[in-house]
């Protein structure tokens, strides 16, 4: 059996989400500047896209640009958002021809007038799509995700929409940016790093978390089976014995 056999022998996580780490470092030991590593990053965002496409996983979930990112010097910002702009323009048609439906989390009225229109665009061109959901995580914080949440929620207690009593974990996640996604089954962090940072904390309650050692620009497809792999090795108890399930 070939890695894609294997992969595809056992039940595949419904939803994958992907801290792509490591562009930065990538490019240094290149001697190149930060930019050249975000570049190459979305040649790996693209094999992530179509392997997850071939093989019928129907979430993907990328952690593109953190609310900490604005943080980072201006040319940088400015950088990653054109490459969000060329890379939608780009791609849109490989999107269409393989069934791909794009969506957004995050804080997205921050963006650049150009970046949301496009993003915008895309979106509501494909929004009919059904084989793969790929989300984009898009000046995104967890924290501010849940904040968030609870200010909607409070506004329809406030306004009785709603009564108190009933808010459950179903009404929550009703309200996050995440609503139309299932919990994250497999969260991959590229680049060695060990940390959630600010993604997605109440939706990978019980995500088997997987830790690469390679830098996002080199992330292959070999490396995203390996990932699954892993995962459907791991037994998921969902808090129940081994006998139980
Ligand atoms: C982390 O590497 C990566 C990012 C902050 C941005 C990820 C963006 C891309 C892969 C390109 C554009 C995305 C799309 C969806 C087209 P880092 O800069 O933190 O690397 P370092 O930790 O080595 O400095």
């Amino acid at each position: 059996m070939n890695l894609k056999e294997h992969v595809l022998s056992k039940p595949l996580p419904k939803h994958i989400a992907i801290i792509m780490d490591g562009n930065g470092r990538w490019a240094k030991q290149k001697g190149m500047l930060r930019a050249f590593g975000h570049e190459n990053g979305t040649k790996s965002v693209k094999t992530a896209v179509e392997t997850c496409a071939a093989l019928g996983v129907e979430n993907l979930t990328l952690y593109a640009f953190s609310t900490e990112n604005w943080n980072r010097p201006k040319l940088e910002v400015q950088t990653l958002m054109k490459l969000l702009v060329s890379s939608l323009k780009k791609e849109i048609k490989t999107l269409q021809k393989n069934n791909i439906k794009l969506a957004a989390i995050g804080n997205l009225n921050s963006l650049p007038a150009k970046v949301y229109k496009e993003l915008h665009e895309v979106i509501d061109q494909t929004k009919q799509n059904t084989r793969l959901t790929l989300t984009l995580a898009l000046s995104y914080g967890s924290r501010e995700e849940i904040l968030n949440t609870v200010k909607e929620i409070s506004i329809k207690v406030k306004n009785n929409i709603i009564s108190p009593e009933i808010i459950d974990e179903s009404i929550i996640n009703e309200h996050l940016y995440t609503r139309n996604l299932p919990d994250v089954d497999l969260l991959i962090r590229t680049s060695g790093e060990q940390r959630i940072s600010n993604f997605l904390l109440w939706q990978i309650a019980y995500a088997e978390l997987y830790f690469s050692d390679v830098l996002w620009p080199d992330f292959t497809k070999e490396h995203l089976y390996n990932a699954i792999i892993e995962y459907q090795k791991r037994e998921r108890r969902f808090g129940k014995t081994s006998e139980q399930l």
